[in-house]
């Protein structure tokens, strides 16, 4: 069933301007769309754009050609202030490094993107435990960042990636700095947010296994689309199907420390 689209992106583009003034294209049109309730991986070999993708799709950085619309909004439209409130508000994102504040509690960390609105404290402890919940961090909401593990790290950035309820979630390399159980344990939580609330996730990696948990991955290989699987019932089939895609791809995938662009 295709779901309306939360992001629409049409004929993009990126081409950078490298040390010598030569220009190289990193992105050569590619068109893309994530329905609501969407669990979508995009992979692809080293170097292939990944990254440059999603942080056009992030409202990071700017495509040189095409269209990026979020939820009937296009982020190049928008003033400065307008956009930062955009993505505040419609965006949340999960960074490899995890991106905490060590000196706040796990609770606060995760409270932090809701400073600045004004929500009605009830309001606020009911989104508060229920992720906290699906994630398997309500043990650890009162200890600091330093307290805790890679994965309980992960599962806390998660969390605050959601608090707002974004329109769409995204992702780079997010299981790159963790081992393979804390890998699956955040995988995990992820699928059951995407199950149990319904949210959105467009994630970008370099791991097979990370991957399996998607509902559909894209691969571009040099800038384009090179093609698209969906996952059926069986998750390990499906990460069987990742594998050889992968190795007809071609490129470089399995060194994870490639991946820290
Ligand atoms: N700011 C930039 N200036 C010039 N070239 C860039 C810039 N950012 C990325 N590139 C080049 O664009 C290409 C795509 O880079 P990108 O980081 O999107 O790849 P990736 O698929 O995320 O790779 P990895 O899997 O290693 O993270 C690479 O050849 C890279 O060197
Ligand atoms: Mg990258």
């Amino acid at each position: 069933m295709e779901s309306q689209p939360v992001l629409k992106a049409e004929a993009i583009s990126k081409v950078y301007g490298t040390k010598k003034n030569l220009l190289y294209t990193a992105l050569d049109g590619i068109d893309l769309q994530v329905g609501k309730g969407e669990f979508v991986g995009i992979m692809g070999p080293s170097g292939s754009g990944k990254t440059s993708l999603l942080n056009i799709l992030a409202t990071i950085d700017k495509p040189t050609s095409g269209r990026v619309e979020i939820n009937g909004t296009q982020p190049t439209a928008l003033r400065e202030k307008e956009l930062a409130l955009f993505r505040r508000r419609e965006l949340g994102f999960i960074f490899q490094d995890f991106n905490l504040l060590d000196t706040l509690s796990v609770r606060d960390n995760i409270l932090l993107p809701l400073v600045l609105e004004k929500m009605h404290p009830a309001e606020l402890e009911q989104r508060l435990a229920q992720s906290a919940g699906l994630l398997k961090i309500t043990e650890l909401l009162d200890k600091r960042t330093y307290e805790i593990s890679g994965g309980q790290k992960q599962r806390t950035a998660i969390a605050r990636a959601m608090i707002h309820r974004p329109s769409i979630l995204l992702a780079d390399e997010l299981t790159g700095s963790l081992d393979s159980k804390a890998a699956k344990d955040v995988m995990e939580a992820l699928e059951q947010l995407n199950t149990e609330l319904g949210a959105t996730i467009l994630m970008v990696t370099h791991d097979p296994f990370a991957a399996s948990y998607c509902r559909r991955i894209i691969f571009i290989r040099d800038g384009r689309l090179f093609s698209e699987i969906r996952r059926g019932a069986n998750q390990n089939s499906f990460f069987q199907e990742i594998l050889d895609m992968l190795s007809v791809l071609g490129g470089s995938f399995n060194d994870i420390s490639q991946a820290r662009h």
